[in-house]
């Protein structure tokens, strides 16, 4: 139920009707007896700068922001965190007073995800696959934890891109990319503890394909995670279970980034929990719609 003094949220990006964030968000209000709501917010490219200040006109509390608006929406607002320039993306607004602070909880979600699983990055070095949006989070918070991280991409321009920007962000001393001819096959895996992908290979509704060379074994002491969480078992994970890695599904960082966000507008401790229940709820929801469709 929503009344008058309903606070509001929403999800802004295009398109945004397969997000799992407005029931991950609306389950952990009702818990918690919140008069507030989340509702996605269709915006099409071209239309950023306007639904950005309208978030102020329409007494929003705050916004998700997801593909392809986390870079366009950084011009509109008021305030932008390190964290957030550093990543070059924003994926958080706050609503504060009339002003829009932009934030990123997309890497500090994925390494509180790491830990919930009981992996520890620090100290560690891990071999990210990609060097888009998601891995720019990914490698830089890893390497704000002191972990080292070699970037291996399709395109090894954009993995070289990508060093060289955290490198300026001085972190030049923990990052490595991996030379254009290199193959995975080529590198020494001993070196590494964690295997992170990245790229969207392997995602619903592609699930037969993996970033990981199916010629070669995961070393079995490795931890892979995929960012990928639709479906929950990639086949990038089944090859890391078939020789005893431990294998987690992007599920948590999901979960992880929507509960720093709603603790940020709410300044409540988030239930963590149920938030993640409802994400598997709309997961399985979503794959009997596609068995019912099929
Ligand atoms: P996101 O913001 O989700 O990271 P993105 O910026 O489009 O999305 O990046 C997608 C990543 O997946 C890139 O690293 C991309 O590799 P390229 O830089 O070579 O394009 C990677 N990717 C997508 N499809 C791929 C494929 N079929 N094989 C290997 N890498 C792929």
């Amino acid at each position: 139920m929503t009344d008058g003094k309903t606070q509001l949220t929403g999800l802004i990006g295009w398109p945004v009707e397969h997000s799992f964030s407005p029931a991950m968000h609306n389950s952990a209000f009702d818990a918690l007896g919140l008069n507030w709501y989340y509702v996605p917010l269709p915006v099409r490219p071209g239309q950023v700068a306007a639904a950005v200040k309208g978030l102020v006109a329409l007494g929003f509390r705050g916004a998700n922001v997801t593909v392809p608006h986390k870079q366009a929406v950084m011009p509109h607002l008021d305030e932008i965190t390190d964290t957030a320039r550093a990543i070059g993306a924003v994926n958080t607004i706050v609503v504060e007073r009339g002003r829009l602070i932009g934030h990123n909880t997309d890497g500090s979600g994925f390494i509180a995800a790491l830990r919930d699983e009981g992996f520890e990055p620090s100290g560690k070095h891990a071999l990210v696959l990609g060097a888009g949006g998601a891995a720019r989070a990914i490698t830089y918070s890893l390497a704000k934890t002191e972990c080292a991280v070699t970037i291996h991409n399709r395109t090894a321009d954009r993995a070289k891109e990508l060093a060289q920007h955290l490198e300026s962000s001085g972190m030049g001393a923990l990052v490595a990319w991996v030379q254009p001819a290199s193959r995975l096959s080529d590198l020494d895996l001993g070196q590494f503890d964690l295997l992170v992908n990245a790229t969207s290979v392997g995602m619903w509704p592609h699930t037969d394909v993996s970033p990981w060379p199916g010629t070669l074994s995961v070393p079995s002491g490795w931890t892979v995670y995929d960012l990928v969480f639709n479906p929950a078992e990639t086949l990038l994970l089944a090859q890391a279970r078939a020789t005893g890695a431990a294998a987690i599904s992007g599920l948590g960082m999901l979960v992880r980034q929507g509960s720093i966000a709603f603790e940020m507008w709410t300044s409540k401790p988030p239930p963590v929990d149920l938030m993640r229940s409802a994400c598997e709820q709309a997961l399985s929801g979503h794959q009997k719609n596609l068995t019912k469709a099929g």
